[in-house]
């Protein structure tokens, strides 16, 4: 064994542990020597398809965190990170968690300060901010290249079939569509992603209002949400997000007073103009770029990886991650109390 590379448990081998596992194979700094799943069929099932021949398994996570491992990575349902990050926290691992953070804030305030307590790392999957086009967006956009900010947009139009996605083992068993484990539906879960870029290039919000409704699963949470909203810098917003909606789309736009931007999730378009040339443009640019290839997952897990071994704070840590998690959890309040939320959200 090579005493160098970090020791790594992954606990909830469902979909995206396979991303997890693969980013850690392929970033070349890691080992990972332990698997973790309540259906402990679902451990061995990755074990073998990555090859993962030397792994322990186990099927209760308390049991992989007196493992001699250094690292875990989190990727359970949503209700459940809180509570295995604080403890993996105590045992004095550092943790990768899979997105949203938690399905509260104070949950998301626990593991902060258990990870601060303990001394270990806690970074949150939000591979989108790996992407080279969306940095360089947020440095223009801090750079003062969108002249006046103006408006922001979040729009995710996805589909999500009900049974083969919401209810794959059966409706008693499946975590998601529910507000106990899930923390909510379209928003929390997929839209979360673009609400973490929209306010990361923009800065915080203000204040929202929201109203979500559920259209065509068989579930108890949203299936559609929708907000508007004001940025601290003065901009409106806009929030959509929605698992019903075909064709599916999705993009987060930046207006400012000279330069707007469209990122998608297959092309960017920007376009600049002059602003002191009055309401008529004189000059529009537009440029239709394809996005430059990012690696996502595999990003998200080699950051994390130096973060710890260089001792540094990881490109998304807990207390960016909670961001999100309050616009989310604010645009749920505004709809419950059919009011304006303003921003920090007491829960
Ligand atoms: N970053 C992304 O793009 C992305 C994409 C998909 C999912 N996710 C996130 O990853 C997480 C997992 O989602 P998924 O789609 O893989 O779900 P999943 O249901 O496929 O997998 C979750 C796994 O956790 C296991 N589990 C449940 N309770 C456990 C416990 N107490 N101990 C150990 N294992 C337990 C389940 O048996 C299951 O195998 C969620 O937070 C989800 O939002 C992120």
């Amino acid at each position: 064994m090579n005493e160098k590379k970090v020791r790594v448990g992954i606990i909830g081998c469902g979909i995206i542990a396979g991303s997890h596992v693969s980013g850690y194979l392929k970033s070349g700094m890691a080992e990972i020597t332990a698997l973790s799943d309540s259906r402990i069929e679902r451990a061995k099932a990755l074990a073998e398809k990555y090859g993962l021949s030397q792994v322990s398994i186990y099927e209760n996570y308390e049991e992989l965190l007196k493992d001699k491992i250094d690292a875990v990575s989190v990727c359970t349902p949503h209700h459940l990170h809180a509570e295995i990050t604080v403890k993996a926290a105590e045992h004095g691992k550092h943790v990768l968690c899979e997105k949203p953070i938690a399905i509260s804030l104070n949950q998301a305030d626990e593991m902060i300060r258990a990870c601060r307590r303990n001394r270990v790392k806690l970074a949150v999957v939000f591979q989108n901010r790996f992407s080279p086009d969306v940095q360089r967006v947020k440095k223009e956009f801090e750079r003062g290249d969108f002249g006046i900010p103006i408006y922001g947009e979040a729009v995710v139009k996805w589909y999500r079939e009900d049974k083969s996605y919401y209810h794959m083992d059966d409706v008693a068993k499946s975590w998601r569509g529910k507000w106990s484990t899930e923390g909510g539906g379209a928003l929390i879960n997929q839209t979360i992603h673009l609400v973490d870029m929209l306010q990361w290039i923009m800065g915080p919000v203000e204040y929202l209002y929201g109203i979500y409704g559920t259209m065509m699963h068989n579930i108890e949470t949203e299936d559609i949400g929708v907000s508007i909203l004001r940025f601290k810098n003065g901009a409106l917003g806009f929030i959509l997000g929605s698992v019903d909606l075909q064709p599916q789309e999705d993009w987060v736009a930046i207006y400012g007073s000279k330069k707007s931007v469209v990122i998608g999730s297959d092309k960017m378009i920007a376009k600049e103009w002059d602003e002191k040339s009055g309401t008529k443009v004189r000059s529009v640019e537009e440029r239709k770029e394809t996005l430059t290839p990012f690696l996502g997952h595999d990003d998200a897990v080699r950051d994390f990886l130096e973060s710890i071994v260089f001792d540094r704070v990881p490109a998304v840590p807990g207390e960016e991650a909670r961001k999100s998690l309050e616009i989310v959890l604010a645009i749920y309040k505004a709809h419950r109390t059919g009011g304006r939320v303003t921003l920090p959200l007491v829960e």
